[in-house]
């Protein structure tokens, strides 16, 4: 949940680390802080607040010289984020220094013991008390820094990566890592640590992400040793040469991450299903699915864990795969499927969900689906994550890097991904006919060009949102396919604009949701022209005669819903089942621009963090 960088060579550190910084604020941002080496002392600045909030402090207290420093941007778990718990965090001699991310789940029993032997503790944080666990070891074992952090993670329980850097051995650094994740950066002469490989993409493209309970020493000059924290045994890291693009990951114009991924849809729909969806010959071709084609023929129920917006996608995928597969689907929350037990047979094929692929609770529900012989396929957007690795197979979403903390284009490709497998089942089973197939292959083939055109109502969707920015609440119905696209258009509204909102399936509001309605309540109502169109139309109806305020996702072309809304924004026309893709699009446009007008941090809502990988 936060992000850490390190640099070590012959470079300034200061700029490298702040730039990171920088790219990884969406993984949390509400405290920051820089410890940088520069041949005689370590100079520390760190502060509450957002990472230019840091440049601003680090100009005042430090001098920014030395090629060797450790940055954080914090997502606070322990302690209050303010000043005194921001990382680095020094242990009492002030020779150690160490950034991390994740949680020291026993650090309270270890702060005791500490304190017992003289340790003083500033800050809340589980941090403090693991860099000076690993000092007191240090000292106790008269042992050096590699094997200190050894002993020292070995008597720990929780979920940790870190680096950490001893001021007397300035030379190397001690980075570990357990279930959060660790990318090295290998340069000439030179090292970059980060959270993911976007802090160093202009330096280097080759990287080592280091596995689970993985350390390593790492020396400028010198080969990256990797060892197994528990035993000690050496490992062989694969270095990998990154894909990814440095304009990939800016904002290429745009004003917000939000927005530029929401552009991107198009591109990122195409980037999925290439290779997969080939028209001409009529077929879908997923190797992940085709290795595994008798296990999922063979599935009496597939059971779809997700958290979030990745949970929506899921909820979508379970009328398209019930609909094309005629297999039971049950979509649960990662959260609760991990702790209740649940009931797995032995043909149940589990399908996982997440964009960042390093979601806490969607990783201890695929180890616990695991653990019950369950087969487990990941659909995740990070190449190489953690979920991606511990799934037995998989299809990557290929969105690209998704920086906004609200999930846009994630979820369309999510869809994409969900939707091709659904097909190519069906047709292995024999549940759709190949004229139908074939329609739906023309029909996803043409999403992205209708989400093109689509785009274009961007200024019509601007008049909306000032009409509503001041609403308190909201509500969002759909049916059938597009209830869960209510669900998620509901999602985007409260975490980025701070406005309640709540998605129901339209027909649900009779047993509850409509005592809310009055003059004052915004009702986003989406009405595709197929798909219980007229049960729609009298709800819309119900929501008129008690004054609610409506704006409806309609199909080009629609006359009756036009008669009765307030506003109407239409969708080109496509196949039921495909209708999320395109009704999502001026949704996540209402939520982006009512945000914007309210003066909110869209990329970086209050409170959230882009990947969750705390419980
Ligand atoms: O990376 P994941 O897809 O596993 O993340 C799941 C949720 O944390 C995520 O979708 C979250 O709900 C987003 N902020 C929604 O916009």
């Amino acid at each position: 949940m936060c992000g850490i960088v390190g640099y070590i060579g012959h470079r300034e550190a200061y700029p490298i680390i702040i730039s990171g910084l920088k790219r990884l604020e969406y993984r949390g941002y509400d405290s920051a802080g820089i410890a940088l080496y520069d041949g005689n002392d370590l100079k520390v600045a760190k502060t509450k607040g957002k990472v230019s909030d840091l440049i601003e402090k680090s100009s005042k207290e430090i001098t920014k010289t030395g090629s060797i420093g450790i940055g954080h941007t914090r997502w606070a778990t322990h302690g209050a984020p303010n000043d005194v718990n921001s990382h680095p965090h020094a242990s009492n001699s002030g020779d150690l220094v160490i950034v991390h991310n994740g949680i020291i789940e026993n650090y309270e029993g270890l702060k005791k013991e500490l304190m017992a032997r003289g340790y003083t503790f500033k800050s809340d944080t589980d941090t403090e008390v693991l860099i000076n666990l690993i000092e007191d070891v240090k000292k106790k074992e008269n042992v050096k820094l590699g094997k200190a952090v050894q002993i020292a993670l070995n008597q720990v329980i929780g979920a940790y990566a870190i680096v950490v850097f001893d001021k007397n051995k300035p030379n190397e650094f001690v980075i570990a890592r357990l279930g959060s994740p660790l990318a090295v950066g290998i340069g000439k002469d030179e090292f970059f640590i980060a959270s993911d490989a976007s802090p160093f993409l202009e330096y280097t493209k080759n990287a080592i992400y280091l596995e689970d309970e993985e350390m390593a020493i790492v020396r400028p000059g010198k080969e990256i040793k990797v060892r197994k924290i528990k035993d000690d045994s050496l490992v062989v890291p694969y270095v990998q040469e990154l894909q990814m693009n440095l304009e990939e990951i800016e904002k290429g114009g745009y004003e917000h991450f939000m927005l530029k991924e929401i552009h991107e849809q198009p591109r990122a729909i195409r980037d999925t299903y290439r290779g997969r969806l080939l028209s001409n010959e009529g077929i879908i071709k997923m190797a992940g699915v085709e290795d595994n084609m008798k296990t999922f023929l063979n599935a009496n129920r597939i059971i779809i864990i997700a958290c979030g917006t990745s949970w929506h996608a899921g909820l979508v995928a379970e009328y398209i795969f019930e609909e094309f597969t005629r297999i039971p689907v049950e979509v649960e929350y990662a959260s609760e499927f991990r702790y209740r037990n649940p009931v797995i047979y032995e043909n149940d094929v589990v399908i996982a969900i997440s964009q960042s692929g390093e979601t806490a609770d969607t990783l201890a529900a695929i180890k616990l689906a695991k653990s019950k012989g369950a087969f487990v396929f990941g659909v995740c957007n990070v190449v190489g994550s953690s979920i991606a690795r511990e799934t037995h197979a998989g299809a990557y979403t290929h969105a690209g890097p998704e920086i906004g903390v609200a999930s846009t284009k994630a979820f369309t490709t999510q869809i994409t991904v969900l939707t091709l497998m659904a097909l190519r089942l069906a047709r292995a089973k024999g549940t759709m006919s190949s004229s139908v197939f074939r329609s739906y292959l023309y029909e996803l083939e043409l999403i992205p060009q209708k989400i093109e055109e689509l785009l274009k109502v961007d200024e019509h969707v601007k008049n909306i949102a000032k009409q509503y920015l001041l609403s308190t609440n909201c509500l969002y119905l759909g049916r059938g396919y597009n209830f869960p696209v209510a669900l998620e258009g509901a999602l985007k509204l409260k975490e980025i604009s701070y406005i309640h909102a709540e998605g129901y399936p339209a027909a649900e509001m009779k047993h509850g949701p409509i005592a809310l309605i009055d003059d004052r309540m915004p009702v986003i109502v989406i009405a595709p022209s197929k798909g219980h169109y007229e049960k729609v139309v009298s709800n819309i109806q119900e929501i008129k005669s008690r004054k609610g305020k409506i704006i409806a996702i309609v199909t080009e072309g629609d006359t009756a819903v036009k008669e009765i809304a307030d506003h109407v924004i239409e969708i080109p026309d496509t196949e039921e089942a495909l209708s999320p893709l395109l009704a999502t699009i001026p949704l996540q446009l209402i939520s982006y621009y009512i945000a914007v007008m309210r003066n909110c941090n869209v990329d970086q809502p209050r409170n959230l963090a882009k990947s969750v990988t705390v419980e």
